[in-house]
């Protein structure tokens, strides 16, 4: 199934689906182990870093391959990226849907651009995730004024013809110092204006309670990269501060481990599951 038709569908049962960046071949198998344990779909997202890390096509391999493998449903996503050229280069190497962020931008900037990015991606059968207002990047701070507006989200959507929008609505991206509180009222109200699927970036750290709540009010796609590469790396840490393996087919395992029950508890939180895993 194409992604928009899945987004469609989580949309109308009132669930989302997980998206999750991957970093390495280790992550992005913790995170299809648990997705296959859950019998849910995920949706792998890169960024510009972890394409330069791992190389464009090697990355979509490693995503397409491990899917099949672990026969899980998965999309391909490019997460914030403001280089026309990637997309296009990730738009050519398979990717499902790619995200423009011009929300650095002013509004008809924003929309000039997306529109742009919506018209390519068009060519390829993929779709497009925008952001409106500001979800404040890794070590900036919330602005309230900032955040979306209902009335912008509608007429944005109509312009560019984006099939997914991220909202700012008090999430941020990396750790929380303080207790998120989430604008939920204002998510109403741009769930009422417009029926785009609507995407929450900055998962990280935010209580189940408050995510559940998003959901019910119209998030369809929630973004986790920063507990998956903290889970990893804390785990490798442990591992190799308790003993001197060197042997890394050892060590990796136990992170990767780490990362399949990270996404497992997102799992049952984010798509709303109450089965019991299989073996
Ligand atoms: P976190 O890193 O805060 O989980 O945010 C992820 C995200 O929104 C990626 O776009």
């Amino acid at each position: 199934m194409k992604l928009q038709e899945k987004l469609k569908q989580v949309q109308s049962e009132k669930r989302a689906l997980l998206a999750t960046n991957f970093y390495n071949l280790e992550t992005c198998k913790g995170i299809l182990v648990a997705a296959k344990e859950m019998r849910q779909p995920v949706i792998l997202q890169l960024t510009k870093s972890s394409i330069d890390y791992m190389g464009l096509k090697t990355a979509v391999q490693i995503a397409r391959t491990l899917s099949e493998q672990f026969g899980v449903e998965s999309w391909v996503h490019l997460d914030h990226c403001e280089d026309i050229d990637l997309i296009k280069k990730s738009l050519e190497a398979g990717f499902d849907s790619v995200m423009i962020d011009a929300s650095d931008n002013t509004f008809d900037e924003n929309i000039r651009i997306t529109r742009e990015v919506v018209a390519l991606a068009k060519m390829y059968g993929a779709d497009v995730e925008a952001e409106l207002g500001c979800v404040p990047k890794l070590g900036r701070e919330l602005d309230t004024g900032a955040f979306t507006d209902p009335g912008e989200a509608k007429e944005f959507v109509e312009k560019t013809g984006v099939n997914a929008l991220a909202v700012a609505i008090g999430s941020k991206h990396g750790f929380y110092k303080g207790e998120p509180k989430l604008d939920l009222e204002r998510l109403k109200m741009i769930s009422q204006a417009t029926d785009v699927c609507l995407v929450l970036h900055g998962g990280s750290g935010l209580p189940a309670a408050s995510l559940k709540r998003a959901i019910e009010l119209g998030i369809t796609k929630v973004n986790v990269a920063t507990e998956t590469k903290d889970t990893f790396t804390r785990t490798i840490k442990q591992v190799l501060a308790r003993s001197s393996e060197i042997d890394l087919r050892k060590t990796f395992p136990k992170a990767i481990d780490a990362v399949k029950e990270l996404i497992i508890e997102k799992l049952r939180i984010i798509s709303l599951v109450t089965e019991t895993r299989s073996k």
